[in-house]
């Protein structure tokens, strides 16, 4: 690639064009969409384990409807997203096999275990929360393809986000029991989810690039910040305490303080070392080896409708 290439990519970048799939790019663009649209697919995918483990315990019929409608939602995101990824020359089988074989990432938050039904309260307050704060400036994406998934992502997302904190702000109103198990849920995806949004700026591999590329709009940190100062809210009116005695708004920065956050775990969760890393990838390599009949049985049925229109 030379040099007037890149200068001419880059002026198209500054004049907020929208790259799509026949444009010319340099391959470090389409690498990087390539790596962060395929893990978003994967995140998606893998995102479905935590909450599905509980469709047949809800403890209503309205609430596994919603959980049930959630779940559904979350993997027509990670078909969008492999689809969006397609148009890049990756194939899907790829970026499975990438998936499994431990190569491509997938959010960090999927690999800890739903282990009370607050959780799923809890998962669509706040995973699908920060989810969101992260998936708004993606609508803003410099990739037409990806930018255009989101915006169909996004209005599902707050479906997602609101009917958790509803479940939440039913606990917080409930019994004692019920208090106790939101709050012990809290405790347990607070810092978690201040991790999805990726290591600090300074350590942050992809982020002067990616911006560079208008594909990331605002840094990990202000997007994480954005989340603490929205949530914190949110949950004193449940009447819940986040798990961060330094968690204190600061005046001056109009934001609040917190904590350090634990950079081992997240590293050791990334690296395969969470609790659920192990059950995630083997429950998707099941799934991706009992569906091998459905892709056979689709490619014949194509392949016969193909030649019978030639005949
Ligand atoms: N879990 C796993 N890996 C993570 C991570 C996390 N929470 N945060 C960062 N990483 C990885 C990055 O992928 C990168 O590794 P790689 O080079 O092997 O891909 C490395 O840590 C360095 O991080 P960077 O900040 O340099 O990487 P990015 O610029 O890609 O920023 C990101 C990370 C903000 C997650 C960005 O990739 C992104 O915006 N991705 C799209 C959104 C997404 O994937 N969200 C995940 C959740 S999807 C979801 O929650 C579904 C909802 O319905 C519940």
């Amino acid at each position: 690639e030379t040099e007037d290439f890149l200068a001419a990519f880059q002026r198209r970048m500054d004049a907020e064009e929208k790259i799509e799939p026949n444009d010319a790019m340099p391959e470090g663009y389409r690498r990087t969409l390539v790596r962060q649209i395929g893990q978003h697919a994967h995140s998606e995918i893998v995102g479905m384990l935590p909450e599905g483990n509980w469709i047949t315990r809800a403890p209503s019929l309205k609430r596994k409807a919603a959980l049930l409608a959630k779940v559904q939602d979350e993997g027509g995101h990670g078909l969008y997203l492999y689809s969006a990824a397609e148009t890049l020359g990756v194939t899907r089988e790829q970026m499975t096999e990438e998936l499994l074989s431990g190569k491509a990432k997938y959010s960090s938050i999927f690999n800890y275990p739903t282990l009370s039904w607050a959780d799923i309260g809890i998962i669509g307050w706040l995973v699908d929360g920060a989810a969101i704060m992260n998936q708004i400036p993606l609508c803003r994406c410099s990739y037409g393809p990806y930018a255009r998934a989101m915006i169909r992502v996004c209005r599902e997302e707050s479906f997602h986000q609101r009917q958790g904190y509803e479940l939440c702000l039913t606990l917080s109103r409930g019994t004692e029991a019920q208090k106790a198990m939101l709050q012990d849920a809290l405790d347990r995806w607070w810092w978690p989810c201040l991790m999805m949004f990726g290591p600090h700026d300074g350590d942050s591999l992809h982020s002067d690039q990616s911006m560079a590329w208008k594909i990331k709009r605002f840094s990990n940190d202000d997007l994480r910040q954005k989340f603490i100062d929205a949530t914190v809210p949110q949950g004193e009116y449940l009447g819940l305490t986040f798990p961060d005695p330094e968690l204190k708004w600061n005046e001056e920065k109009g934001g609040y303080d917190h904590g350090p956050i634990d950079w081992e775990e997240f590293w050791r969760v990334v690296k395969g070392g969470g609790q659920m890393n192990r059950d995630r990838i083997t429950a998707r390599k099941k799934a991706w080896d009992e569906g091998a009949w459905v892709r056979e049985a689709a490619l014949v049925h194509a392949e016969k409708r193909r030649a019978r229109q030639l005949a």
